[in-house]
């Protein structure tokens, strides 16, 4: 079940990784070409990380990452040797987020396959773990799947029905629509969305 560590732990042991792009996301790192090199950059989710690498390599300060599979993390760690390793936090990240001191700690928070990979039970728990996790004026923002949403997964499917919904207050939902840079097997299949935290 895929709310259990041992379900992705063992997908990475498996190789079962047919989500991994072996590289960075094209529309996530385009994205962050507009970030300050010091902003605070969270990726839930984050599985082998190619997107964290690609930040700390081009000089963002900040970078942190958060998975629950340690084969995730030590594969990371292997290619990136000089990330702080502290910065890839290990363990369920709901349980993770729900702690004060990680309260409004974010500028922006990536998402990529990971609302889809949680059960959809949980995706109330998702929105109120980014909004506690963003400053206010703090953005998420990065991709949803936009096939239908079934009991079959992960992943999981969605609608820009329930995304204009769900990321509502707290969030403006400052865009959710096609996006030019999806890989060639998610266009039609997927949306780039951006949420910013009111500021009040
Ligand atoms: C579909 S994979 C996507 C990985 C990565 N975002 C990518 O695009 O390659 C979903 C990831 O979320 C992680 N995950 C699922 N539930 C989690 C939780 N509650 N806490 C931390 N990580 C979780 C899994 O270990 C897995 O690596």
């Amino acid at each position: 079940m895929p709310d259990r560590a041992e379900y992705w732990e063992q997908r990475y042991q498996e190789a079962q990784i047919g989500w991994d792009l072996q590289g960075p996301t094209p529309a996530l790192q385009a994205a962050a070409e507009a970030f300050p090199k010091d902003a605070r950059i969270l990726i839930p989710g984050c599985g082998m990380g190619w997107d964290g690498e690609a930040l700390h390599r081009q000089g963002f300060t900040q970078v942190y990452l958060s998975d629950w599979a340690p084969s995730a993390k030590a594969h990371f760690l292997e290619r990136v040797p000089d990330f702080p390793e502290d910065r890839f936090i290990t363990g369920d990240f709901f349980t993770w987020a729900d702690n004060e001191a990680v309260h409004g700690q974010f500028d922006y928070i990536l998402e990529c396959t990971f609302y889809c990979a949680i059960p959809p039970a949980m995706r109330a728990d998702y929105a109120q773990a980014m909004a506690h996790l963003l400053r206010p004026g703090g953005q998420l923002l990065g991709l949803l799947f936009t096939f239908p949403l079934t009991e079959q997964g992960p992943p999981f499917g969605g609608s820009l029905e329930e995304y204009t919904l769900r990321f509502g207050a707290p969030f403006r939902l400052d865009r959710l629509g096609p996006s030019p840079l999806s890989i060639a097997p998610r266009a039609e299949k997927e949306v780039f969305f951006c949420a910013t935290l009111h500021t009040s």
